[in-house]
């Protein structure tokens, strides 16, 4: 059974293994802590059968926001729970009315890249070795008319 609700700071020691195995972005409990309480605008959890199995939070910039971080755990990936989460915080954000929503990610993330092509994103930029020597990040965009 999927459940998607908020984010509260109890869920941070899963979120934070959840990050830890899922490797690509790996924020720490600390930085997820740091977002949750100063950066946010939401944060939502999923659970299945619960047990939190993925995490995703935004912020607000003006009529704008910026996707922090979605991450799933690795063992509940490829079950469309990416998508379930993607769908959530497109609504949240029409809820909120905001106009366009960005993210950041790097060009090799070949996974993230398909979940954002499927939920209607493009790409719109690219910030060259951002993430170091041959590690560029790809800026992301959707519009929400
Ligand atoms: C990116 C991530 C959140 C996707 O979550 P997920 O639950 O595995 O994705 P879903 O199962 O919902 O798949 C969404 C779409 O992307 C596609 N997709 C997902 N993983 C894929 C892969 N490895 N290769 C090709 N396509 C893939 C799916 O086919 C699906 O498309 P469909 O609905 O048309 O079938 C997950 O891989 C993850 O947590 N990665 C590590 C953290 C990360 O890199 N986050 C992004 C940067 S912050």
């Amino acid at each position: 059974m999927i459940h998607v609700r908020q984010l509260t700071r109890d869920d941070l020691d899963a979120a934070a293994a959840i990050e830890a195995a899922a490797g690509h972005t790996a924020w720490t409990r600390t930085q997820l802590l740091e977002c949750l309480d100063h950066r946010l605008q939401g944060g939502w959890a999923l659970e299945d059968a619960g047990v939190l199995q993925g995490h995703l939070m935004w912020q607000r910039v003006a009529d704008e926001a910026e996707l922090l971080i979605i991450t799933i755990h690795p063992g509940a990936q490829g079950r469309g729970l990416g998508r379930v989460l993607m769908e959530r915080f497109l609504q949240d954000c029409r809820d909120h009315g905001v106009a366009q929503v960005f993210l950041e990610v790097e060009a090799s993330n070949a996974p993230a890249l398909a979940l954002y092509r499927r939920t209607g994103w493009e790409q719109v930029g690219r910030r060259r070795d951002y993430y170091g020597p041959g590690k560029d990040a790809l800026l992301w965009a959707r519009r929400l008319d």
